[in-house]
C-alpha cells in the first residue's frame, strides 16, 4: 500500500537521499510521480502537465497549465551564437556528443539564471533547460543530416514544436501527425523521471557542489549515454536488427545466458524492477497504436514480441527476474516515427531533463543539503615507506 511514508532512522541513515518526486516498488512494478501512477499519467495527461507536476508537486489547473506552457514557450529559442557550436562538430558526430557539448555550453550564455540560491534564477534556469532541450535535440539531428535548423514555432505544442523542428524543412509546410504527437508526448512522460538512477544521481552529485545548473545537466547527459543506462534503447534496436528474424532468437538467448559471453539482452533487466517495468507495458501498447496510425508493418516488432515471449518463458530470465524495461520497445516506436537509432538516447535525455531539473531543485532547496561525498571501502595496501627509484 503506498501512502505517507515514514522512514525508520536506519533507512534514512543508509538512503542516499530522501525525495518526494518519484516512488518505485521494483517488486510490484509500481512507479508513481508525486503519488500518481505512471500508467494513468501516460494515458491521460500531457508531458507539460507532468513537467508542472514534477516541478511543483501538484497537477496544474487549466489556467496554471496554460501559463506554464506559455512560460516554457518563451524560452524555446537558443542564442544565435550557440548555433555556431554545432558547426565545430563533424557531421558524423554522435548526437549525444553534440547534446552534451552544447548543453554544457549554455552555462556560458545565461549568467542571469545561475545563482542557485536565488529561487527566481533557479526557476528560470529550470524553464530554460526544459524549453531548449527539444530545440537543441532537433538541431543535433538536423546537423547530422545536413539540413538547415528550423526555429521553434510556439503556435504548436511542446511536442509538436519538437517534431516540426526535427522533421520539417523550410521548403514545405509541416503538418504534425496527431497520433505521432500523442505517442511522442507519451514517450516523454514515460522517460520524465525515475528516482535515483545513475544519471539523476550524477546531476545531484554535480549540483551538490553548487555547480552551474546547465553544466550539471550536461553531466547527466554524459552518464545517460552509456548502453547500460539510457543508451540501451539504441542498443536494443541494434540488437533486434542483429537478431533479424525470430528463428535466430534462441541463439541470442543462449549467448545472454553464457557467462563467458559479455552479450546481454539489451532492454531487459533493471537495477530496481524485479517485475515488469510499468513503462514497458505502456510502451508496448503505444507501439501498436503508432503502427496502426502510420500503417507500419515492421518485422522487428514481431521479433521483439517473440523475443519477450521466449525470454519470459526461460527459467534463466524468470529466476533472475529479467523483464523488458522501458528501453525494450521504445526504439521500435521511435524508428517507426522516423528517428535514426543515434537519436534515441537524445530523446531520452530530452524527456529526462525535467526529472533531472526537479531533482536538482529538490536537492538545492534541502536545508540540510551538503556536498555529496560517496563513501568507499578501502582495499589498497596498508601504509608503507617510500623506496627511491634506484633501490626498486
Ligand atoms: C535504464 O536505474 C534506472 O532507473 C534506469 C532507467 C531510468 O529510467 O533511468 O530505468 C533506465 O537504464 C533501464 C535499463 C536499461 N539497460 C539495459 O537494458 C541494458 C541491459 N540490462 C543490463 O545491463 C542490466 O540488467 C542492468 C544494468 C540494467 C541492471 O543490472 P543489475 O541490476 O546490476 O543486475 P546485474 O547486472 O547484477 O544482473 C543480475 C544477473 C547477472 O547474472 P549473475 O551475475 O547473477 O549470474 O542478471 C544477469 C547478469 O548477468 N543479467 C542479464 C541481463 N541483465 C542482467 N543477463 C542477460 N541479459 C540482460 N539484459
Amino acid at each position: 500500500q503506498t501512502g505517507a511514508f515514514t522512514y525508520d532512522p536506519g533507512f534514512t541513515s543508509t538512503a542516499s537521499c530522501q525525495s518526494k518526486l518519484t516512488y518505485i516498488d521494483g517488486d510490484e512494478g509500481v512507479l508513481l510521480h508525486r503519488g500518481y501512477p505512471i500508467g494513468e499519467l501516460a494515458e491521460q495527461s500531457s508531458f507539460m502537465e507532468v513537467c508542472y507536476l514534477l516541478l511543483n508537486g501538484e497537477l496544474p489547473t487549466a489556467d496554471e497549465l496554460e501559463k506554464f506552457s506559455w512560460t516554457i514557450s518563451r524560452h524555446t529559442m537558443v542564442h544565435e551564437q550557440l548555433a555556431q557550436f554545432f558547426r565545430g562538430f563533424r557531421r558524423d558526430a554522435h548526437p549525444m556528443a553534440i547534446m552534451c557539448g552544447v548543453v554544457g555550453a549554455l552555462s556560458a550564455f545565461y549568467h542571469d539564471s545561475t545563482d542557485i540560491h536565488d529561487p527566481q534564477q533557479r526557476m528560470i534556469a529550470s524553464h530554460r533547460l526544459i524549453a531548449k532541450m527539444p530545440t537543441i535535440a532537433a538541431m543535433a539531428y538536423k546537423y547530422s543530416v545536413g539540413q538547415p535548423f528550423l526555429y521553434p514555432d510556439n503556435s504548436l505544442s511542446y511536442t509538436g514544436n519538437f517534431l516540426r523542428m526535427t522533421f520539417g524543412v523550410p521548403a514545405e509546410q509541416y503538418e504534425v501527425n496527431p497520433a505521432v504527437e500523442k505517442a511522442m508526448d507519451r514517450i516523454f512522460i514515460l522517460h520524465a523521471d525515475h528516482e535515483q538512477n545513475a544519471s539523476t544521481s550524477t546531476v545531484r552529485l554535480a549540483g551538490s557542489s553548487g555547480a552551474n545548473p546547465f553544466a550539471c545537466i550536461a553531466a547527466g547527459i554524459a552518464c545517460l549515454w552509456g548502453p547500460a543506462h539510457g543508451g540501451a534503447n539504441e542498443a536494443a534496436l541494434n540488437m533486434l536488427h542483429e537478431i533479424g528474424t525470430p528463428e535466430r532468437i534462441p541463439e541470442f538467448i543462449a549467448r545472454a545466458k553464457d557467462k563467458n559471453d559479455p552479450f546481454r539482452l539489451m532492454g531487459f533487466g533493471h537495477r530496481v524492477y524485479k517485475n515488469y517495468d510499468p513503462r514497458a507495458t505502456v510502451m508496448q501498447k503505444t507501439v501498436r497504436e503508432v503502427f496502426a496510425a502510420l500503417n507500419v508493418q515492421d518485422p522487428l516488432f514481431e521479433t521483439a514480441l517473440r523475443l519477450e515471449e521466449i525470454a519470459l518463458s526461460d527459467d534463466y530470465f524468470v529466476e533472475k527476474k529479467l523483464f523488458p524495461n522501458v528501453d525494450f520497445y521504445s526504439g521500435v516506436i521511435l524508428s517507426a516515427i522516423g528517428f535514426p537509432t543515434s537519436m534515441f538516447t537524445v530523446l531520452f535525455a530530452l524527456a529526462r531533463t525535467v526529472g533531472w531539473v526537479a531533482q536538482w531543485n529538490e536537492m538545492i532547496t534541502d536545508p540540510d543539503q551538503k556536498i555529496g561525498r560517496p563513501r568507499q571501502l578501502y582495499t589498497g595496501p596498508t601504509q608503507r615507506a617510500y623506496v627511491p627509484v634506484g633501490q626498486r
